[in-house]
């Protein structure tokens, strides 16, 4: 997608419940280690589901396959009817260690996948600006990585990735290196983002509370090789005071099912 042209996602907002991204027959092996197993899913457009599981069931594997830095063995992946074979612009992947350029500023981090596509300067600091803003990172715009925190530095990573206006964000469990009070202030604006940004999420994370505090929709993952278990789609409005979800009736429901569902995997 051209940045200069309308986000696609705009037009299509109207049909919430179209899949934007499908993933169909998906496998994949290391050598012998049979990492995924025949995967069939769909996302939908302008949602935000999460890929829940144990560690190694293959969650960051699938991440990578749809955002087309890693081929699966069998089976194929299409963003809006397209087959997905490389990485494109209507997909952004925002990464577990955040993988900033130490020797960039805050606003150059964030700018840095304007610049490549060649936009002015003035015209990508703007954008930026604006992310930087939005991610609650105003004030460090000329910041370098170091000088900041775990937590922030996750903020700089999902604002680059806000910036370059891709329709699906991918994000590879963004909070694990992030405190408890940091996790949850960006959960919140993570619902945030969700609820005003017109994108389409996709969130891998191994924490249930995680899961069911932010997501429309659930895969749960079965432990190593990764299959899909079951599909889970929290009934919670989110719309209100971001505190109440959490003593919501439909969470704190949903935390349990989940909880009893997967207990039987945990040795
Ligand atoms: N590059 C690799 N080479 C060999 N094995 C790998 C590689 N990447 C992942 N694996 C293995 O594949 C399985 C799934 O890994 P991964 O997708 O990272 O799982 P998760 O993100 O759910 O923890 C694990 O058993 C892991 O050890
Ligand atoms: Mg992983």
């Amino acid at each position: 997608m051209n940045i200069a042209t309308a986000p696609i996602g705009l037009q299509a907002a109207a049909d919430a419940t179209d899949a934007i991204v499908a993933v169909r027959g998906v496998s994949k092996f290391y050598g012998a280690v049979e990492a995924l197993r025949g995967i069939d899913l769909d996302f939908p457009r302008g949602q935000l589901t999460s890929l829940l599981g144990p560690s190694g069931c293959g969650k960051t594997t699938l991440l990578k396959i749809i955002a087309g830095l890693i081929r699966p063995d069998a089976g194929s992946i299409t963003v809006d009817g397209r087959p997905v074979r490389a990485p494109g612009p209507e997909r952004a992947f925002v990464f577990q260690d955040f993988a900033l350029l130490p020797w960039a500023t805050v606003e150059r981090n964030v700018a840095f996948g304007l610049e490549l596509r060649g936009m002015q300067r003035a015209e990508r600091d703007r954008i930026a600006r604006h992310y930087i803003g939005e991610v609650g990172l105003a004030g460090f715009e000329q910041k370098y990585p170091h000088e900041l925190s775990g937590g922030m530095r996750q903020r700089v990573g999902l604002a680059r990735a806000l910036c370059v206006d891709a329709d699906v964000l991918l994000l590879d469990e963004p909070f694990s290196a992030v405190d408890e009070q940091n996790r949850r202030k960006f959960q919140e604006d993570l619902i945030r983002l969700r609820a005003t940004e017109n994108k389409t999420f996709i969130f891998v994370t191994h924490s249930i509370e995680e899961a069911v505090y932010i997501s429309d929709r659930i895969v749960l993952l079965s432990p190593r090789p990764g299959r899909v278990s079951r599909i889970i789609e929290p009934a919670i409005d989110r719309t209100g005071d971001p505190d109440a979800i959490r003593r919501d009736q439909g969470y704190l429901d949903t935390v349990e099912e989940i909880w009893q569902g997967l207990k039987q995997y945990v040795d």
